[in-house]
């Protein structure tokens, strides 16, 4: 294909943003395999495959928008994440990342543990037959339904998050003759870098119980004495999308630092830390996320390190990944609707999706790389900006992004790495309706999770 330095002309140059796109791809039509799910190839005429399915065949089967998820990729990433931790330690995956009962029998076929954080997600697990022992309950508000049916259900976990929550779970299992196994969740005064709304242990913000201040070391002592809970260990969960494993040290070196205070005052060695989860993942070509192997590597040498230097034994590890786990299996296939070149700014290109289907763009201003799939072009680069079809000008999915100038309507184009808190976080604004979750493997192709339809949005409107 063509190239030039400056090939959408200098008034699109004027107004290059900074960082991941200053200048266009060497090759729109290269498909960087960090940001697409591992079966991802283009065929002889160009057309994305994965999982041995054309996205042209997909997009006429299923529609479009959708999002299309690689079950090889996922079921590969899984095992490397419990194969990296071992026997020794447990691999909770975050299903707030994108959960549905074929995850569930993916996750349970391939060992791993679950995290669910709402009563949605835990009957998810209940239906798909996860065992019970191997789920954690989380959240900052579980009400009271909520935490009855995890007792009563036996969870192997509920991480507790607050000293009424303590109360109160203690008090439920009681009421139901048990004794629940428990975390405390704390929060060690890390600043994740990572966006705001995604980081959570500096101590200003809702989740967990604060380190400073004795308030940590008060919770267990409270935990301790209730007949209701188990407390089996001490949980912290830093952010998100988080690529420095120097937060996690701190975090490591924090918690062990509580493990011995609460043997020296109560001569009781607690069994278990979770460390969360939050590692990154790639959205854009400059994003270089770790592999599970370096971060178990890293994780259980910080945890043994601070043990032996506290003469403790090492408690048993566990990791809660989400993103790391799904986000790169998926991606969202659109189809272009309208193609609108603004003089002197840049071309809007706008999907048959938008904000209901990725709201992380408007969120977190997250980043994303896309593609035109259902065809390559030898078409010169130009900037457009991927926006949606809601009644809103933030309905951006892709801010920034270089396109090939022949993109029509009708092209199929896909944004990669929407595996993770896209169709969690998806929602009916403007009545638009959800995309269904198409699972791809060896030439078939299934749906998991339907599209929503007319009848669906009627049903709820029962006035
Ligand atoms: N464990 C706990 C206690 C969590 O709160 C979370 C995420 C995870 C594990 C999984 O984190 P992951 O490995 O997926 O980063 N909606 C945001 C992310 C919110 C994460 C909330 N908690 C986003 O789209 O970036």
């Amino acid at each position: 294909m063509s190239r030039s330095a400056h090939p959408a002309g200098p008034r699109h140059a004027d107004v290059l943003p900074e960082g991941h796109y200053s200048a266009p791809p060497a090759d729109l039509n290269a498909l960087d395999p960090k940001v697409w799910a591992r079966t991802v190839s283009r065929d002889e005429d160009g057309v994305l495959t994965v999982g041995g399915r054309t996205v042209t065949e997909l997009a006429e089967e299923f529609g479009t928008p959708a999002y299309i998820l690689d079950e090889s990729d996922f079921r590969a990433r899984a095992r490397a994440w419990r194969t990296a931790f071992g026997t020794d330690a447990d691999v909770f995956y975050a299903g707030k990342a994108f959960l549905s009962r074929a995850v569930v029998r993916w996750l349970d076929e391939e060992g791993l543990n679950l995290d669910v954080c709402s009563g949605g997600e835990l009957v998810t697990a209940l239906s798909a037959g996860m065992d019970p022992a191997r789920i954690a309950f989380h959240g900052n508000n579980k009400s009271v339904e909520e935490i009855t049916r995890a007792v009563e259900a036996g969870v192997g976990r509920i991480v507790l998050d607050s000293f009424q929550e303590i109360a109160r779970v203690a008090h439920i299992a009681q009421g139901l003759g048990k004794r629940q196994k428990a975390q405390i969740r704390i929060t060690v005064g890390v600043e994740a870098h990572t966006h705001e709304f995604i980081a959570t242990a500096h101590e200003d913000q809702k989740f967990g119980i604060p380190l400073a201040g004795g308030q940590a070391a008060e919770a267990v002592r409270r935990a301790l004495t209730l007949d209701g809970l188990e407390l089996i260990g001490i949980h912290s969960h830093i952010g998100s999308q988080i690529f420095d494993m120097s937060g996690f040290e701190v975090a490591a070196h924090r918690v062990v630092g509580l493990l011995k205070d609460i043997r020296d005052e109560h001569g009781v060695e607690l069994p278990e830390i979770d460390l969360g989860g939050g590692l990154g993942i790639a959205y854009t070509s400059s994003d270089d996320p770790r592999e599970p192997h370096e971060i178990a590597k890293s994780l259980t040498e910080i945890v043994t390190r601070e043990c032996e230097a506290a003469r403790l034994r090492v408690p048993r590890i566990s990791v809660e990944p989400g993103r790391a786990i799904v986000g790169p299996t998926a991606f969202t296939l659109y189809e272009v609707g309208t193609v609108k070149p603004l003089d002197g700014l840049r071309t809007y290109v706008s999907v048959d999706g938008g904000m209901s289907d990725n709201i992380r763009t408007a969120l977190y201003d997250a980043e994303y790389s896309v593609a035109l799939v259902s065809r390559t072009s030898d078409a010169e680069p130009m900037l457009t900006r991927v926006v949606g079809k809601h009644c809103e000008s933030g309905d951006i999915v892709v801010k920034d992004a270089f396109l090939p100038a022949d993109l029509a309507p009708g092209d199929l184009i896909a944004v990669p790495a929407t595996g993770a808190y896209c169709r969690s976080m998806a929602s009916n604004y403007n009545h638009v309706l959800r995309p269904p979750v198409v699972a791809v493997g060896d030439g078939e192709a299934r749906v998991i999770v339907r599209r929503e339809t007319e009848e669906d949005l009627l049903r709820l409107d029962v006035g």
